[in-house]
């Protein structure tokens, strides 16, 4: 049977992947924000009343890890309080409810990949609004799939990627940060995934057992780890080879000739953010294959992806 979906955050890098592909999978009703406000509980519940959605996928967020800082509470409201009503009311009328969260979660002190099972220990307002939403979620009681992802970027949106090509328009030298450990994302991979299990539980006749069967934490991250300086290297590297025919490309750097020749190594202490980043934020996704068949692939793999095809 096909669900009716409800998607939030359609505009985001990763919302926008997954309102291509989940109307191959049910009716997909996709508010953005003037229409759902996740700062306004009346709102949701009311959705939730109207549209009596049977899945429910949370792809919006407060993102911004920097302002989160000095913005508590609307973090809060949207990262924790907004998924706790989802889930409650989701519960309420027998819905599922697909919700995304993050490495952050995590505080970076360790030099192996973190399993789900790891304690967490957020380091900075982001991570802790996000891990009181999955807490949020797991106590609701409703049935849940909870994606941990990380360093997420897309052909659009605001993100590392799109920030290195247009820097290096603008100077010729770059000044990275080599001390974070990281698997960069490409959003197209998650939603691709996520859209696969739930095609799979949603193929199956007994699919609310199925999705009961899985509920749970998974990570779900590119494979392999890297530092932010690396990664910067290896987009330079794509888009000296780019084509300008290439649309989202074009748009990022304006048209414009790349100076960027160098790219020095910094700290983070020497980039001087305020925020607190883990330094080592790999998730191991061994969860995730093991109970879906699923390994996204390598991070370099992904970022080639990003600059080979076209219709991204
Ligand atoms: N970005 C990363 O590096 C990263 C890393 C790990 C995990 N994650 C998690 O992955 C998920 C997707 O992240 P993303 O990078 O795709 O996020 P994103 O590009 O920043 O998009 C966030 C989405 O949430 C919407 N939103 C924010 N506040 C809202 C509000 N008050 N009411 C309604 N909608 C609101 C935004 O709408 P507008 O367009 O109107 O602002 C946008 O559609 C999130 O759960 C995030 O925490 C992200």
């Amino acid at each position: 049977m096909k669900p009716m979906i409800l998607l939030t955050g359609k505009t985001g890098q990763l919302g926008s992947e997954l309102n291509r592909l989940l109307p191959k999978l049910g009716e997909v009703i996709a508010p953005d924000r003037k229409e759902l406000d996740l700062l306004d509980p009346e709102k949701i519940r009311q959705i939730m009343r109207d549209a009596k959605p049977q899945l429910i996928v949370n792809a919006a967020a407060y993102t911004a890890v920097d302002a989160a800082e000095t913005d508590q509470a609307n973090a809060l409201a949207v990262n924790a309080e907004a998924p706790r009503l989802l889930a409650l009311e989701a519960k309420k009328i027998g819905a599922v409810l697909v919700h995304f969260s993050t490495d952050y979660v995590f505080d970076g002190s360790t030099r192996a990949p973190y399993e789900e099972t790891d304690p967490t220990n957020p380091i900075n307002v982001y991570g802790k609004t996000k891990l009181a939403g999955e807490q949020a979620v797991r106590s609701s009681g409703v049935p849940h799939l909870i994606f941990r992802a990380a360093w997420i970027y897309a052909t659009h949106g605001r993100n590392f990627l799109l920030t290195i090509l247009r820097l290096a328009t603008e100077r010729e030298e770059l000044k990275i940060v080599r001390d974070q450990i990281g698997a960069p994302t490409c959003a197209a991979d998650i939603a691709a995934a996520t859209a696969k299990i739930l095609t799979n539980i949603y193929g199956r006749n007994d699919n609310a057992c199925a999705f009961r069967k899985v509920s749970g934490t998974y990570h779900m991250t590119a494979a392999g780890e890297t530092t932010w300086y690396d990664f910067a290297k290896d987009i330079l590297d794509e888009a000296y080879h780019a084509s300008q025919d290439l649309s989202w490309f074009a748009a990022a750097t304006q048209g414009r000739r790349l100076l960027a020749r160098r790219i020095i190594p910094i700290t983070t202490a020497e980039y001087g953010s305020r925020t607190s980043r883990p330094a080592y934020s790999v998730l191991s996704n061994s969860r995730l294959t093991q109970a879906f068949g699923i390994t996204l692939p390598d991070w370099r793999a992904q970022l080639h992806q990003c600059f080979a095809s076209r219709s991204i």
